[in-house]
């Protein structure tokens, strides 16, 4: 099969053929239609962070797809051959077939493309368990929600508001109108504002995706009682019992009954993926220096600066492989 691979840390992704991976009784294997690109794609292969996620080189990135069933192993009974999916995968899905377990995938909702389909998994599931596992988001609740059109912040920004939570969000201004339109009903530009200088009420919990100094302030606008959940970085003990808050980083556990869930929202229209650009698998290094923006240093690449102009527009980059 055809597969992008990265050789050593920091060197460039190759396309090229490799074995067809064979399963276990417990694995389909799934042809790929699309896989979306992640930042923890670049900083694995960067070696910056090897410590955390070592890698068994020559490895090939990717942790979400979206395919067809093409084989099942002797003990998988939910799935059949034919059928359309789509869930998370530890590494390999830069490439035309993957081995999963069932418990990393659920049924692709009908009405999304496979590339719309592909973009979903990692960062719909890590806004899920954001709010709500982490951060124990109520109805009737306010959130307040860094890099809220982001890929990850955008599924947050729909889902607090879906559960009738009050949305807050920081973002460039250029965003405000498609924050508006999923569900913030209120946009701060982080590019021109100090959220905690322009917030009056304090909030029930913060979903920070953007770590540093956003973090550190944002236990100012914390309520007594409140959560704090990263997903970039460890949140300081010190300060969240200095501020009566509970401070947590996470951690995506990705899960088919959680995916399952998001699938059900996604195929009534309650919730909507966004795609920024698809591009073919063997254009995936283009791919990551679109990305790369946005992760300063990371691949040997040369970060954005403060400043600098927009690379994209919102939503995830997707890479065609059929
Ligand atoms: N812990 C986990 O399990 C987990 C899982 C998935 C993702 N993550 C992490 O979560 C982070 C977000 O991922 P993503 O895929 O959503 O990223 P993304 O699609 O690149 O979105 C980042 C967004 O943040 C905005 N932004 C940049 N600086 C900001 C600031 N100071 N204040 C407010 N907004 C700001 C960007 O806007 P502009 O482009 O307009 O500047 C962009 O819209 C990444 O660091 C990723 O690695 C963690």
């Amino acid at each position: 099969m055809k597969a992008v691979r990265l050789l050593e840390y920091g060197g460039q992704l190759v396309f090229s053929d490799v074995p067809t991976p064979t399963i276990a009784r417990d694995e389909i294997l799934a042809r790929i239609k699309s896989t979306a690109v992640n930042h923890l794609d670049l900083v694995e292969a960067s070696g910056t962070a090897r410590q955390i996620f070592p890698l068994d080189l020559p490895w090939i990135p990717g942790h979400e797809f979206s395919g067809v069933v093409e084989q099942i192993g002797s003990d998988v009974a939910a799935w059949e051959p034919g059928d359309a999916v789509f869930g998370n995968s530890g590494m390999g899905a830069y490439a035309e077939y993957l081995a999963v377990k069932p418990a990393a995938i659920a049924r692709k909702p009908s009405n999304l493309s496979f590339e719309e389909a592909a973009s979903v998994p990692v960062a719909s599931q890590t806004a899920w368990q954001g709010i709500f596992t982490h951060g124990h988001l109520e109805k009737g609740q306010t959130i307040l929600i860094h890099g809220g059109a982001g890929a990850v912040g955008a599924y947050a920004v729909q889902l607090a508001s879906h559960t009738g939570a009050t949305v807050i969000a920081t973002a460039s201004g250029d965003d405000e109108a498609y924050l508006n339109s999923i569900g913030a009903s209120r946009v701060i530009d982080y590019r021109k504002e100090q959220f905690e200088k322009v917030l009056r009420e304090k909030v029930d919990v913060v979903f920070d995706l953007i770590g540093g100094d956003t973090q550190k302030r944002s236990f100012l606008v914390l309520k007594e009682g409140g959560h704090l959940v990263a997903a970039t970085q460890p949140v300081s003990q010190e300060e969240a019992a200095r501020h009566h808050a509970s401070g947590e980083m996470m951690r995506l556990v990705p899960s088919a009954d959680v995916l399952g869930g998001i699938a059900r929202l996604l195929e009534e229209g309650t919730i909507r993926p966004d795609v920024a650009t698809a591009y073919a698998l063997q254009d995936a290094a283009q791919a990551w220096k679109d990305i790369a923006g946005n992760l300063p240093g990371v691949h040997g690449m040369s970060p954005s600066g403060p400043g600098a102009p927009r690379r994209r527009s919102h939503g995830k980059i997707v890479l065609r492989v059929a």
